[in-house]
Parts: C-alpha cells; sequence; structure tokens
C-alpha cells in the first residue's frame, strides 16, 4: 500500500542516497505535486492511498529526479518574485538571485507610476521584464531573445501575469532584433546574459548542464561576450536619463565595469547577492 507518508518516505530516501541537496524539499514536492494534495493536505492526512494513476505518475518523477532533472523541470514551473512562470526546454529555469536585478531596477526607477520604456535583452522566460511589468503599472516593455521557443513560453507568461498588452516579444540577436526607431528609446535596459566561461561549463551541476539551454549560459572563453555587445550597444538605445542594469556572475564585477567604462559608461550603483557577490550592475552615460 503506497499512501502519502509512505511514497514521500521512499523517495527522500532515494534522493538521500543520491546526495541531493535538497533531498526532503523534492521529495515533499513531488509527492504534493503526483498526488495532487497541498503542503496542509500532506501533513494533516498522511495516510490518504494514493491512486493508480498518482503512484505511476510520482515513480516517474522520482526516476526523472533520480536522473538529475530539476524539480522546477518536472512541474513545468518556478516561482519567481511571487509569480508563477511557465518553463519550456529553450527557457533559462529562473534564479533567486536574478530577483537581486529586479529589486535593484525598482529602487533606482524609485517612482512605480512612471511611464516607462523597458528593454529587456534575453528575455527566456520573460520573468524578469514580467516582474517588473507587474511592479510598474504604466511601463511598456520588449523582451529581445534569439529563441523563438523562449518567446513562445514568455508569452504564454505575460498572458498569466495579465501584462501582454504591454510587453511586445522580438526574435533576435541583442540589440538585431529592435528597429531603427528604437534609438534612444529605453529608459531601462536590463539583462541577465549568458555569462559562464567554456572552462566553467565543465563544472556545471547536472542539474544545469543537462537541463538548462546552453544558449542561456555560455558566453566564449571569458564570459563576457554578452555584456560586450549589450553595454556597446546601450548608449544608442537609452533615453538621455536611462540606465543599463546588468546581473553578473561571481568575480565579473571589475570586468564589467571595465567594458562600461571603455563605452563611456559611469558605475550608477551595485547590489550583492544573498551569498555576498557582487551580482548586480547600474550604469548610465
Ligand atoms: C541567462 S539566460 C536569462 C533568461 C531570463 N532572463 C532569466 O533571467 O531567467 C540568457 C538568455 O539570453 C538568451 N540569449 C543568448 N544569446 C542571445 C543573443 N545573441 N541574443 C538574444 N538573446 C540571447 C538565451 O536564449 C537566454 O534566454
Amino acid at each position: 500500500m503506497a499512501t502519502r507518508a509512505t511514497s514521500f518516505r521512499s523517495a527522500w530516501a532515494r534522493f538521500r542516497e543520491l546526495d541531493l541537496e535538497s533531498a526532503e524539499l523534492d521529495a515533499r514536492l513531488i509527492l504534493c505535486a503526483a498526488a495532487d494534495c497541498s503542503d496542509l493536505n500532506f501533513i494533516t492526512d498522511p495516510d490518504v492511498e494514493l491512486t493508480e494513476a498518482q503512484l505511476k505518475k510520482f515513480d516517474h518523477f522520482v526516476l526523472r529526479r533520480s536522473g538529475r532533472e530539476p524539480v522546477s523541470r518536472l512541474l513545468g514551473e518556478r516561482e519567481f518574485w511571487g509569480l508563477t512562470f511557465g518553463l519550456g526546454s529553450a527557457t533559462l529555469d529562473p534564479r533567486a538571485d536574478t530577483e537581486v536585478l529586479v529589486e535593484a531596477v525598482l529602487e533606482q526607477v524609485g517612482d512605480r507610476q512612471a511611464e516607462l520604456n523597458l528593454l529587456d535583452l534575453g528575455t527566456g522566460s520573460g520573468c524578469i521584464l514580467i516582474a517588473l511589468l507587474h511592479e510598474l503599472g504604466n511601463a511598456r516593455g520588449t523582451g529581445v531573445d534569439v529563441s523563438a521557443e523562449a518567446l513562445r513560453v514568455a508569452g504564454l507568461n505575460a498572458t498569466r501575469h495579465t501584462v501582454d498588452d504591454r510587453a511586445e516579444l522580438q526574435t533576435g540577436s541583442w540589440y538585431q532584433a529592435l528597429p531603427s526607431s528604437a534609438d534612444g528609446l529605453f529608459d531601462v535596459i536590463v539583462s541577465n546574459p549568458p555569462y559562464i566561461t567554456i572552462e566553467e561549463m565543465g563544472h556545471l551541476s547536472p542539474e544545469v548542464a543537462f537541463f538548462d539551454p546552453h544558449t542561456a549560459l555560455v558566453a566564449g572563453v571569458d564570459g563576457l561576450d554578452a555584456y560586450r555587445v549589450i553595454i556597446e550597444g546601450a548608449r544608442r538605445y537609452l533615453s538621455p536619463n536611462g540606465f543599463l542594469a546588468l546581473e553578473l556572475g561571481a568575480g565579473q564585477f571589475d570586468a564589467v565595469r571595465k567594458l562600461g567604462a571603455a563605452a563611456g559608461l559611469r558605475v550608477l550603483g551595485e547590489r550583492n547577492d544573498l551569498s555576498g557577490h557582487k551580482r548586480v550592475i547600474l550604469l548610465a552615460v
């Protein structure tokens, strides 16, 4: 007999054996998703039996997680900025650290009622753009990505969070996706670009290396390829009082600051993540 409690315990034991970092949490999330119960249901009614269909689903999830597929990918969604985002094989699984970028933009903007034009380069699931549009009720935004499939998912997420009437999505490489009428248009350019070096790719956890799309991760030999293009083009597309907000990989602050200085951009601010790494840089003309 497989109950909620026995199923949870067997998955937890399996994930511990495999040395998964968040074995208990993963087992609980998988159980609740497969058995269609809330956390509270699980705690109050642990002895409810799983139906045959639920057990099949549960076993399938356990097998996939044992192959190091992240729980968010199994469930097809991830919480970011308190909103639920659908994921796909072409989208990065949004990271909690990226919320620091959203926070930094909002602090810099100040007035939540401002009529702003936002540009999110490498929008992926659309999490940054949609979180910002959700907070800035009079802003409009453009999300650019080289992956049409990622943009399809971003579109669904924009609709889900009812900002689709203020969000435009453009396929293409960085600024090349924009029309020439976009010169000087954007009050905020934001990006969490790929920033991993080719060498670092060899050291990523299986959850990242096998399940996040490589176009979302790798940016050349020094991890700075995407920053070079984004920083170089920023002056052309920023409005006179606009700013550029970039997420950084660990240890990249100085290199990115120098790229900014070479392009005539000054540092407007920086933010650390919860681990104390300089995670965000704000640049302006
Ligand atoms: C690190 S992911 C960030 C995704 C999302 N903004 C987030 O924070 O979760 C980088 C994104 O840049 C996109 N990308 C990579 N190269 C690109 C390019 N040349 N032009 C536009 N987007 C690109 C990837 O497809 C991916 O969606």
